[in-house]
């Protein structure tokens, strides 16, 4: 038998962490770490596009990341909005559809209006699907899907027996994509810190030490390689993963 075609995740979701470390041993103030990292959010994109990657989302700005020092958040905010000024147009040329999810009202009107402006000019793309989780915790996106759904409850509009995962799951964000086939996390740490506790049921996680600013194309790679190598069983046996149709017991 021919060898089977490398298996290329349809989703792959990134904790871009190392960014302050990077900084830290070069001396440097933590914002010049941020912004080594954002060169590394583009050559990441051009890779998922380079492999026809379906949906690519990026954690780079948690619910906790509020509480660092005034300073630090500030940066980033005017990385973020240079970012949005900067990127978009570039993205859009590509046929990437830019998306963010997380809390948005916690941004500045102007951060805001232009992650709104990015939404509406890319809707229309197809060939990448990018999602930026900024100002987003796994446990908001879980008890924003549960207060949705109480709304519908007390309306009168939903019968508290008829809640299902399948119904949790469509008001979580990114339930419109197949969930993440692969995380990535770089920068050493092993945890998840809130990104998407509901989407990576099931998806296969890879580490690396490797500081996010440090990135290239051959990290990725090996992460790539490693997924395709995992065999993915949701819970069944490996014969029956083997043969599909049925033929085992
Ligand atoms: C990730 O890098 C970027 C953000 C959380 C915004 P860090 O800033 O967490 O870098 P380290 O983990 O301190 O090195
Ligand atoms: C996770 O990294 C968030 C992002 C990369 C955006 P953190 O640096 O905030 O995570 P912890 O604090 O090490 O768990
Ligand atoms: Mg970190």
């Amino acid at each position: 038998m021919p060898p089977a075609p490398a298996r290329v995740p349809r989703h792959v979701a990134v904790i871009m962490d190392g960014n302050g470390r990077w900084a830290e041993r070069r001396r440097r103030p933590r914002a010049v770490g941020h912004r080594a990292g954002a060169r590394a959010v583009n050559l990441c994109i051009d890779f998922c596009l380079g492999k026809g990657v379906e949906a690519l989302t990026l954690f780079a700005f948690s619910s906790e990341n509020w509480g660092r020092p005034d300073e630090e958040v500030g940066a980033l905010m005017k990385l973020f909005m240079n970012a949005l000024e900067r990127e978009v147009e570039e993205l859009h040329r590509r046929g990437v559809r830019v998306r963010f999810i997380g809390e948005r009202e916690r941004f500045s009107e102007a951060i805001g209006a232009r992650m709104d402006a990015a939404e509406v000019l890319t809707a229309g793309n197809t060939r990448l699907h990018l999602t930026i989780a900024a100002s987003y915790g796994g446990r908001w996106d879980i008890a924003r899907a549960a207060r949705s759904l109480a709304e519908d409850v007390r309306a009168g509009r939903l019968d508290p027996a008829a809640i299902d995962e399948a119904m949790l799951g469509a008001r979580m964000a990114l339930a419109d994509l197949p969930p993440p086939d692969l995380f990535i996390r770089t920068g050493g740490e092993l945890r998840i810190s809130n990104f998407l506790l509901w989407q990576l049921a099931y998806t296969e996680l890879w580490f690396t030490d490797t500081l996010w600013p440090d990135v290239d194309a051959a990290t990725l790679q090996r992460a790539f390689d490693d997924y395709a190598g995992r065999e993915r069983r949701f819970g069944l046996t490996g014969a029956q993963v083997a043969a599909p149709s049925g033929t085992t017991e």
